[in-house]
């Protein structure tokens, strides 16, 4: 695992950011997966800057997001579909075809969404954030982990935590699809951001490097190849 800390969340953005365009540059035809969140918010931001600056070329990318809501639809404002078309897919020239969300029923759903991701030719890079309790995508702490995708039922400490985007906590939804671990862990690189002190334990545990646990799921990326974490000085605990 590579680890990087940085000095504030412009500066963790622009690193993930520079990974983001140096691939799509090497290759433009790059399986990109792709998350959602406030985290990688900023890393969105740098590449629409450098779309427009004529640096990197989205007509040839191919996208999987990592998860999405079950009952909203995908106009809702907080469903990740819209989230993906505010941040990112709308400013820059991406085919529709190109963007894959986990389904809920049909050739997406399940297994389904591994086979599609397998047969786009695997992930280039995967993009993920953290959960407060150490969550990637929707992969939840527990006794079992899924190794494929399929349905989750969220756990109250993550509604708490999403209640922030919704009028009331009410309104949160309680399931997910989301990728499973293997899903995950197939991609050939994986690239974690984490900024901010909720995120400081987890982020401890992975810094830490000597156990994988399912009580904190992304600890498991220490057994990736090819896994980078990129994190602020809060999140690393520096201050
Ligand atoms: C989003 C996702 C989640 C978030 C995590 C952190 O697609 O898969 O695992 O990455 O919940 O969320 P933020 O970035 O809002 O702190």
């Amino acid at each position: 695992m590579k680890i990087t800390v940085c000095k504030d969340y412009d500066e963790m953005s622009r690193r993930a950011g520079e990974i983001i365009v140096r691939q799509m540059q090497k290759k433009p035809d790059s399986v990109l997966g792709f998350a959602t969140g406030s985290t990688p918010i900023g890393l969105y931001q740098y590449l629409v800057k450098a779309y427009e600056e004529g640096k990197i070329d989205f007509s040839k990318i191919t996208t999987f997001n990592l998860d999405e809501y079950i009952g909203l639809p995908p106009d809702h404002e907080q469903s990740y579909h819209y989230f993906m078309e505010e941040n990112l897919f709308s400013k820059v020239n991406l085919p529709k075809e190109a963007i894959h969300f986990p389904a809920v029923e049909g050739e997406l759903s399940g297994k389904g969404y591994d086979k599609a991701i397998e047969d786009a030719g695997g992930i280039d890079i995967q993009i993920l954030g953290i959960g407060r309790d150490g969550h990637m995508a929707f992969v939840e702490p527990g006794e079992k982990l899924s190794i494929f995708t399929g349905k989750y039922d969220l756990l109250p400490s993550t509604i708490e935590d999403n209640a922030r985007f919704f009028k009331s906590r009410e309104e949160v939804p309680t399931k997910a699809v989301t990728m499973g671990m293997g899903t995950i862990m197939r991609a050939r690189k994986l690239l974690i951001l984490a900024n901010g002190e909720a995120k400081r334990d987890a982020v401890s545990q992975v810094m830490e490097g000597d156990h994988v646990s399912t009580l904190c799921p992304v600890t498991f990326a220490l057994m990736h190849p090819d896994a980078s974490l990129i994190v602020d000085e809060e999140a690393a605990g520096y201050r």
